[in-house]
C-alpha cells in the first residue's frame, strides 16, 4: 500500500497513477454528543466521520470492506464516475447484493473525477447515513490544479449532519417522515464539542463543506467574504463571492477564504433551529475561526480552555502522503 508514496509525494501533480489497497471495517459503535446524547452508529473503522481517503486523479483504489455489524451494508462512492466499473457503485439490489454481517466485499475502481467527494452506505440510507454516521470524506487531487488551489495553505473538511434522538438507540429503525432532528454536527461533533478553525493572517483557506445529512444548512462565516470555487468537486467557471452558502444533502462546496482579518469569528448554520443541542440553544452546527495572532485567553471566551485537536478537520492528514487515515478524535466506543 505504501510502496510508491515517495513518488507521489515528490510529484503529486504529474498524474502518475498509483495503486492503493485499503482495509475498512464497519463496526457497531456508540458516540456521545455533547456529553449527554448517545447514538448507536455503524461506524467505518469505528469512527464518525469515517477515515479520510485521499488519493489522486487516476489512481487505482481497492477497498476491502469487512462488515462486523449485525445488519447488511454497502459503500457508495459519491461523485465517482465508475466508468466501466458500474458494479462498484455500491447500491444494494441494483449493482450488488448488500454485504451481509460477517462478509467482506472488495471494491476496485479508478479515482475520478477529481475534487471533494465522499462515501456512504447505500443500505437504508434514511437510517444508516442520517442516523448512524455511515459517511466519510474522499478527496481526489486533480492532475492539473487550478491556480487558486495552488495558493491554498490550510485545507479543512467539514461534514454536516443531522441527528434525531428519538432513534438514537434503535439500530435497524429510523429515518421516516416526521422525524424531528434535534442534534446537528460538524464532523460528528456539536458545539461546544466542535473545534476551532485555526488560521493565521495570510493563509489561503480551503473549506470543503459536505452535506452528509438530511437537511439544508445555511453556513455563514463572520468577518470575511469567501469565494465559492468548487461545486460537487468541479471547479466553477465563474467563482462568486458570498458570506453565506446553503449546502443541501449530498452537495459539496469548496470555499476559498483569504485570512486577512485577524480576530475570533463565528461560523454557524443560519437556520437557527440547527444550532440546538436537543432542546437547548447555542449548540449544534457552530464553530469559530481563531486567528493565531489573537490570544484565545479572554475570560469571557467559551473556548478559552479548549483542548485543541489538530486533525479535527483532517487538516493534518491531508498534508500526509496519499492514503487512508483514521483520526483518533472521531473514534467511538465499541458496542459488544
Ligand atoms: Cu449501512
Ligand atoms: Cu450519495
Ligand atoms: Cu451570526
Amino acid at each position: 500500500m505504501l510502496t510508491s508514496l515517495a513518488l507521489a509525494c515528490a510529484a503529486p501533480t504529474l498524474g502518475w497513477a498509483e495503486a492503493h489497497t485499503f482495509e475498512m471495517n464497519i463496526e457497531d459503535t456508540k458516540i456521545t454528543l455533547v456529553g449527554k446524547q448517545d447514538f448507536h452508529t455503524f461506524a467505518f473503522n469505528g469512527q464518525v466521520p469515517g477515515p479520510l481517503i485521499h488519493v489522486k486523479e487516476g489512481d487505482e483504489v481497492t477497498v476491502n470492506v469487512n462488515n462486523l455489524t449485525t445488519l447488511p451494508h454497502t459503500i457508495h462512492w459519491h461523485g465517482l464516475l465508475q466508468r466501466g466499473t458500474w458494479q462498484m457503485d455500491g447500491v444494494p439490489d441494483v449493482t450488488q447484493p448488500a454485504i451481509k454481517p460477517g462478509d467482506t466485499f472488495t471494491y476496485t475502481f479508478t479515482a475520478e473525477p477529481s475534487g471533494t467527494m465522499w462515501y456512504h452506505c447505500h443500505v437504508n440510507v434514511n437510517e444508516h447515513v442520517t442516523m448512524r454516521g455511515m459517511w466519510g470524506p474522499f478527496i481526489i487531487d486533480p492532475k492539473e490544479p487550478t491556480p487558486i488551489e495552488k495558493e491554498v495553505t490550510k485545507d479543512f473538511i467539514l461534514m454536516l449532519s443531522d441527528w434525531a434522538s428519538a432513534w438514537a438507540f434503535k439500530p435497524g429503525y429510523g429515518g421516516v417522515p416526521g422525524d424531528v432532528f434535534d442534534f446537528f454536527t460538524i464532523n460528528g461533533k456539536a458545539y461546544p464539542d466542535s473545534q476551532p478553525l485555526r488560521v493565521s493572517r495570510g493563509d489561503v483557506v480551503r473549506l470543503r463543506l459536505i452535506g452528509a445529512g438530511d437537511l439544508a444548512h445555511a453556513i455563514h462565516i463572520h468577518g470575511h467574504v469567501f469565494e465559492v470555487a468548487f461545486k460537487d468537486g468541479r471547479p466553477l467557471p465563474a467563482p462568486y463571492e458570498a458570506d453565506t452558502i446553503v449546502v443541501h444533502p449530498g452537495e459539496r462546496y469548496d470555499l476559498i477564504l483569504r485570512a486577512d482579518n485577524p480576530g475570533r469569528w463565528m461560523v454557524h448554520d443560519h437556520v437557527d433551529t440547527h444550532t440546538l443541542n436537543g432542546d437547548k440553544p447555542m449548540g449544534g452546527m457552530m464553530t469559530v475561526i481563531e486567528y493565531t495572532e489573537i490570544s484565545a485567553k479572554d475570560d469571557f471566551y467559551a473556548w478559552k480552555d479548549k483542548q485543541f485537536a489538530p486533525d479535527f478537520y483532517y487538516e493534518e492528514s491531508l498534508k500526509k502522503p496519499h492514503g487512508m487515515y483514521d483520526a483518533a478524535v472521531f473514534q467511538g466506543q465499541a458496542i459488544e
